[in-house]
């Protein structure tokens, strides 16, 4: 028999499903309480509210677990390649040669985005914020695109998932590239998706920037590594536009809107601002953790903590082997890499961080690296996006192929005023 759970209310008892997933997380389903009991349950910022059943990635906070589709994050970072990963996360399989090689090949010949897609870049002001523009831009390639606002079946929709991850990279460079008023470059044909976005990034029409396979390597992992996190702000955005049949393109813009805020794509650039601070005022690591501890100046350790993970970031881990990894090969001293290591040195020994149980999260070394490769501030988040377009995609397909799926809309405790007349404005 299947396991339940009761709840008693007025006098009446009601029976509720228990479900389990595969790796034994539990829930009680509460989609028919309203319907039996007039109750809803209530859970501001959804902390404990699943949103969705989901078979694309397993999190353990307590034991530091990321896996894709049942695969390590650990294992994914060193052997797959951000296109494998991405085929992966949306599809669920990892790709035999013959999918990777046209996955790769329908990467490949969408890289371009339409020539009339240049003068939009043009209404932009130079200071423009990167996230903005790529939010907005997604939307207009979407429009030159109608072949692909319908995804009925599998190849359909391998080939649009490849034009969104495709023309996202070439979108992102092409902002860059407004941003320091610089013509665009084009994608090259010759090179894959990562090698291919530095190209358009640092290549000039006078001087072809070659990029170099380790750099490649550590991008290329950045962003296996960022490819999905289950059902943090961003992909519950797109599950949520996608839930109401916009198309892909919108569902993915409305995304990057989501990611923008400081509290979730934000935190790579105010890592890389905060070390700058210390750097730049002196203040001794010990001391500038004394004033987080106080709280007085509201000062977070940025880059440390996590909603989820309470032991480790297993991402962490492998993005701070890979910082040093990059800097070596660049030849590269970064005194912020110093005042890093200081910083999670000294957080690691204190009871501050250990009884909170705060530990550096994927975003504590990630910007050193981009930074090491020349990436701006004002691009992290937007790398951060190119990253998550595979997770989102993956649960974007993962809401329209759910037969029972139905439009999100959760529901609310009204707490404002009851009813009362209309007060003509002669009277207020
Ligand atoms: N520095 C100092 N203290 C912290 C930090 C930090 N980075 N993070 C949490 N705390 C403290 C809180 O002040 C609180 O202390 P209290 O118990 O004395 O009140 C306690 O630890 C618990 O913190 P919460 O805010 O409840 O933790 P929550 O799970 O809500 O927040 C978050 C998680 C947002 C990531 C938080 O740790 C934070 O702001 N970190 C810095 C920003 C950051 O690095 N964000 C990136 C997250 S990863 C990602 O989005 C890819």
């Amino acid at each position: 028999m299947s396991e339940t759970a009761r709840l008693e209310y007025g006098g009446k008892s009601y029976t509720l499903p228990v479900v389990h997933g595969t790796e034994n997380e539990t829930a009680v389903d509460i989609s028919n309480l309203r319907a039996e009991s007039g109750l809803i349950t209530l859970d501001d910022g959804y902390g404990n509210t699943g949103s969705c059943l989901s078979a694309i990635t397993y999190i353990d906070g307590d034991k530091g677990i990321l896996r894709y589709r049942g695969y390590a994050i650990e294992e994914l970072a060193e052997q797959c390649s951000f296109a494998e990963c991405a085929h992966l996360v949306m599809f669920g399989e990892l790709p035999n040669r013959g999918q990777l090689d046209e996955f790769r090949r329908l990467l490949r010949v969408h890289s371009f985005i339409h020539e009339d897609m240049r003068h939009h870049f043009e209404g932009f002001p130079p200071n423009a914020p990167p996230m903005a523009i790529l939010s907005a831009m997604i939307n207009a390639v979407g429009c030159f695109q109608p072949e692909v606002t319908v995804v009925d079946d599998d190849a359909n929709f391998l080939e649009a998932a490849a034009r969104v991850m495709s023309k996202v990279r070439t979108i992102a460079a092409y902002s860059y590239k407004k941003s320091r008023g610089e013509p665009v470059i084009y994608p090259r044909a010759d090179l894959r998706y990562t090698a291919n976005f530095l190209h358009m990034m640092f290549s000039k029409p006078y001087e072809p920037f070659e990029p170099d396979n380790d750099i490649v390597r550590a991008l290329d992992q950045i962003w296996v590594l960022h490819a999905d996190h289950e059902q943090n702000c961003s992909t519950s955005t797109v599950r949520m536009v996608g839930s109401s049949q916009a198309n892909l393109f919108a569902s993915v813009a409305a995304g990057v809107c989501a990611l923008w805020g400081p509290l979730h794509g934000g935190a790579n650039q105010a890592v890389i601002e905060m070390l700058t601070q210390i750097q730049a005022s002196g203040e001794p690591v010990s001391k500038f953790i004394e004033r987080v501890k106080s709280k007085d100046s509201k000062s977070l350790l940025m880059g440390f903590g996590h909603r989820v993970y309470r032991n480790f970031d297993p991402r962490a881990k492998i993005i701070k082997a890979s910082c040093d990894k990059v800097l070596a090969k660049l030849g590269i001293h970064d005194p912020l890499l110093d005042i890093a290591k200081q910083l999670e040195e000294a957080a690691l020994r204190d009871e501050y961080f250990i009884s909170r149980k705060l530990y550096p999260n994927v975003d504590f070394y990630s910007g050193i690296i981009m930074r090491a490769i020349g990436i701006p501030l004002n691009m992290f988040t937007v790398m951060f996006a190119i990253g998550r377009v595979p997770g989102w995609i993956a649960n974007w397909r993962e809401v329209r192929l759910n037969p029972k799926a139905r439009i999100y809309r959760p529901r609310q405790i009204y707490v404002g005023p009851t009813a009362r007349e209309y007060v003509p404005i002669s009277r207020r």
